[in-house]
């Protein structure tokens, strides 16, 4: 039961949870299909608090509200808000949990989430701190999986990138311990997985690591790209020699196998060419428009009726 609970990381739902949300999200998936509203939350209020810029994240919690009947409350710029004024983050969940019946956080930091959750009595959710975690996407990535291949299980999933900032990938790295999955992390040497995800991965999940796609990529099932994380650098000269050090084009496609399909987070920068977007293996589009059942769940467990 989900019911008052926050999800600060994906580690707090169990696997019943995860996938009572899929059960839930496949008939909110129903709904949205056959264009119909429910107003099973019309005398509730979701806030969304973004101290991070957002497109998926903040618009498909809020459309999914709307969806559900409920209303919305944002602050989707930190720059308008009073911790522009030097307000603090606890002080202003404070304020927000008597304006809502839940909260949306996005922020900068590692541990936000959880920060806001010890002085919030309303349920928060963690929509990315830093470069710690993003629960929400996770559920997404995993119902993409299921939805387009049928099963997570049995899946060589090759993700590649920026396994050291990507709170997306420890996010879903996490998740997958539960499932019977084969692992390939690639990325440049600096980009590889912080060692207290990895710590807390080994002797759990089928990991192998690796710079070199191509000896990968024809028994990959899922590949994960994600972009480097630009914001997350100190120094803007890493990032510089970093950037386009790895590309999908239409070149790593014809290598796929049959049924495979290529996934993003989302925002792409450069790293998957947009000529890959018209083939059968590019989900991405797909996995950002499952947001919306998977949200509308979230939401109508967490503060319905
Ligand atoms: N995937 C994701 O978190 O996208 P946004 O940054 O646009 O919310």
């Amino acid at each position: 039961m989900l019911k008052n609970r926050s999800l600060v990381s994906i580690s707090d739902l169990s696997e019943d949870d995860v996938n009572n949300v899929f059960l839930k999200a496949d008939e909110m998936l129903g709904y949205i299909n056959n264009s119909k509203k429910i107003n099973i939350m019309n005398s509730k209020i979701l806030a969304t608090l973004f101290y991070e810029p957002s497109t998926r994240t903040r618009l498909s919690f809020e459309s999914a509200m709307h969806r559900l009947g409920g209303s919305v409350i944002s602050m989707a710029d930190s720059k308008t808000a009073s911790v522009s004024k030097g307000e603090t983050l606890a002080d202003t969940i404070r304020i927000v949990e008597s304006y809502s019946d839940i909260i949306v956080i996005r922020h900068p930091l590692e541990g936000a989430a959880l920060l806001a959750s010890k002085f919030s009595s309303k349920p928060i959710i963690n929509a990315g701190d830093g470069s710690g975690e993003h629960p929400t996407q996770t559920l997404v990535d995993l119902y993409t999986i299921r939805k387009e291949l049928g099963d997570i299980n049995d899946k060589t999933i090759t993700i590649i990138g920026d396994l050291k900032y990507g709170r997306t990938v420890h996010s879903l790295l996490m998740a997958l311990i539960r499932y019977n999955v084969k692992i390939n992390l690639i990325s440049p040497e600096n980009l590889r997985l912080p060692d207290y995800v990895y710590n807390e991965l080994k002797n759990k999940l089928n990991i192998t690591i690796s710079s070199n796609l191509e000896k990968y990529i024809d028994s990959t099932d899922v590949l994960y790209v994600t972009r480097i994380q630009k914001e997350r650098f100190t120094d803007k000269n890493e990032y510089s020699k970093l950037i386009g050090s790895y590309k999908i084009t239409l070149k790593e496609v014809d290598k796929m196998k049959d049924n495979s399909i290529i996934m993003h987070p989302l925002p792409r920068i450069d790293e998957i060419s947009p000529k890959v977007d018209i083939t059968d293996k590019a989900k991405y589009f797909k996995q950002a428009s499952y947001g919306i059942p998977i949200r509308m769940a979230l939401i109508s467990m967490i503060v319905g009726d």
